[in-house]
């Protein structure tokens, strides 16, 4: 095969092009990218006196436990607390995180939590003991004594704990014991923390946030994706309940059958996505919970939520005479956050009909208010006609491998007039074209696979060559708990301890850590074929930048006719495997890209094996 590679570019590639699509699915936020270690920290959202209220929870030592009501709150936020009835002995409560805790002797973690004594006071202060310890019980890794004043008020105390050794696996609980004391304890909003991803105070998990910023993103969606939706209009996401001490938070329903602590709130979201050099591409509620629930078609009822999601945009980017605007400041942040795109919804192609009120209805209203801010439909794309006309749509697309090549030309065809796409998910999800979301045993992927992953560069090589109108494109998931997962495939898997890089994180990184400056047109692929190719042209240092695909089992050598003469040595980095082959918890570097030196030339000769993804840097001379 043979391409010629035109020297003109035809569009410069947007700043925006790669990035992260996030929401709380599979405990990526809570239990993932969150730092917090303690699952189920302050008895949010559970039904006092039940079983499943303790989750997370054991009784150390022969204590008795169990979540109430408190009769004296901590917050109206928090109502419950954790009722300790403490025996004579060593006694008191354990947590074993989100299925496992790391303990690494190099961290020191920050421990807190709440305390009152409901019934007689004690005469004296009271010693507690917080502890990091093998679940066997059978070894204690940090240890550190706090004392408790007798009081009857909520009290917060604060310790550390730096591990004598670390832990051999992540099977390990967090435990307060109380010693010297017999009686009734009432606790509340525990908290352990590790160092977290660039200090950030009520942060990020480190080696998350780490293998996120390796991807070079350049926006961060969030916060859903369903998540924002909510099962029901009550158990939506709303901003104002995410933001402020925690204390002030009191957690949610989440969409994916768990609960939301909302610890990572709007907040932290901003501050954190500013520290890895993105930008947001924020989402606001727009009338319909994923339920079937929808806000009516009049002023009246609309105008709640759209004077919330007024404020949520003022809290990000108002100035600090605005009430949004004074809360961001005081939590820290003077500045405005950057806020270029504002999502309405999420996938409202659910619920076209009444879109078609709910759409205008926030636009007519936001619009005016925010004139630089691009808002986004997210319907299917003019279907149904929208007024005002939408000036961007994100789509999303979950398919085979198949089909993201055979559709690598999706927007070929688009008009070129003004408006603009946003991929905001997609992935190759299954090879089974009939039953896309089913099971594993039905053709589902478990974890990003060799074929899946070629099929997505092939789409990918089609967004480049539309980058003129496909501003920003995202991998979805982008985060799963290995075995505690709604959804399969992520693109990161994790647990409590490891972070496995899937074959798609390694294509989703060759392409943004080589993204270009200017696209350069060539001789087009046959899309039904085996081989995809996409070629852009670097500033500095300046260069040519090949990408190529081979969704195919046989091997090809594809020759690049270059606009202008090269010198010196071409980087490849490549990455190739079996079709099936996936990065797994078992062999979590089974298929990685390998990074070479070869021979550049202005006809530049690809060697691609099947199921293969190539970059090939091409220096100009
Ligand atoms: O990415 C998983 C889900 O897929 C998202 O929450 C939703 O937007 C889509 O249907």
């Amino acid at each position: 095969t043979t391409v010629v590679v035109n020297g003109t570019a035809s569009h410069n590639i947007p700043e925006t092009l790669w990035g992260l699509m996030f929401e709380d699915i599979s405990h990526s936020g809570d239990g993932g990218l969150y730092g917090e270690l303690l699952q189920n920290r302050a008895f949010q959202e559970v039904t006092p006196g039940t079983v499943a209220a303790l989750a997370a929870w054991t009784p150390v030592g022969g204590a008795s436990i169990a979540v109430i009501a408190d009769s004296t709150p901590l917050s109206s936020a928090l109502p419950n607390a954790l009722q300790i009835i403490v025996p004579d002995g060593v006694a008191g409560v354990g947590n074993m995180g989100f299925w496992g805790i790391n303990v690494n002797a190099s961290w020191t973690y920050n421990a807190s939590f709440f305390f009152r004594f409901p019934d007689t006071l004690p005469s004296s202060d009271v010693t507690a003991t917080a502890s990091l310890v093998s679940a066997s019980g059978g070894t204690v890794f940090a240890s550190a004594n706090v004392s408790l004043s007798p009081t009857a008020d909520w009290t917060q105390v604060f310790t550390t704990l730096t591990p004598s050794a670390s832990a051999p696996d992540t099977l390990n609980n967090f435990t307060v014991t109380f010693k010297d004391f017999s009686g009734t304890i009432n606790t509340a909003l525990f908290s352990l923390f590790p160092p977290t991803f660039m200090g950030q105070e009520n942060g990020m998990r480190a080696d998350i946030a780490q293998a996120l910023l390796d991807l070079g993103p350049s926006f961060f969606r969030f916060p859903g994706g369903n998540n924002i939706e909510g099962n029901t209009i009550a158990t939506r996401w709303q901003w104002n309940n995410t933001v402020g001490p925690l204390t002030s938070r009191p957690g949610r329903e989440g969409t994916w059958s768990y609960i939301n602590t909302d610890g990572l709130g709007l907040y932290e979201y901003l501050v954190w996505i500013e520290l890895m050099g993105m930008q947001p591409i924020m989402a606001i509620w727009s009338g319909f919970s994923l339920g079937g629930q929808t806000v009516a078609n009049s002023p009246d009822a609309l105008a709640p939520y759209i004077e919330q999601a007024r404020q949520q945009i003022e809290f990000v980017v108002g100035n600090t005479s605005t009430p949004g605007g004074a809360l961001r400041a005081s939590l820290g942040h003077p500045e405005p956050f950057t806020l270029n795109f504002v999502e309405v919804g999420n996938e409202d192609q659910f619920a076209p009909s009444t879109y078609l009120y709910r759409w205008p209805a926030f636009m007519n209203a936001l619009q005016p208010l925010f004139p630089d801010i691009r808002f986004l439909a997210t319907t299917f794309i003019f279907n149904p006609v929208l007024g005002p006309t939408p000036q961007s749509y994100d789509s999303h697309m979950y398919d085979t491998p198949d089909w993201f090549a055979k559709n690598s030309i999706m927007y070929d065809g688009f008009l070129r007039n003004g408006t603009t796409y946003f991929e905001g998910e997609y992935a190759a999800i299954s090879v089974n074209p009939s039953d896309l979301f089913g099971t594993p045993a039905n053709g589902r992927f478990t974890f990003p696979t060799m074929n899946g992953s070629v099929g997505e560069a092939a789409f990918m090589m089609g967004l480049e060559r539309n980058a003129d109108i496909v501003f920003a494109a995202s991998y979805a998931p982008l985060l799963g708990h290995v075995t505690q997962n709604q959804w399969t495939p992520n693109l990161l898997a994790f647990d409590a301890g490891a972070v496995i890089k899937s074959t798609s994180y390694y294509v989703q990184q060759m392409f943004s850590l080589n993204r270009g400056d200017a696209y350069l047109p060539s001789t087009r692929a046959d899309p039904s074929g085996t081989l995809f190719w996409s070629v852009v042209q670097q500033n500095a240092p300046p260069a040519f930048i090949i990408k190529l695909a081979n969704t195919g089992a046989d091997a090809a050598n594809v020759t690049f006719q270059l606009p202008a003469a090269v010198k010196g040595a071409a980087r490849l980095v490549q990455i190739s495997g079996n079709p099936t082959d996936s990065n797994t918890p078992e062999s979590p570097d089974k298929v990685v890209p390998v990074t070479s030196s070869v021979d550049a030339g202005q006809d530049m000769v690809v060697a691609a094996p099947g199921f293969s993804v190539s970059v090939v840097t091409v220096p100009i001379a």
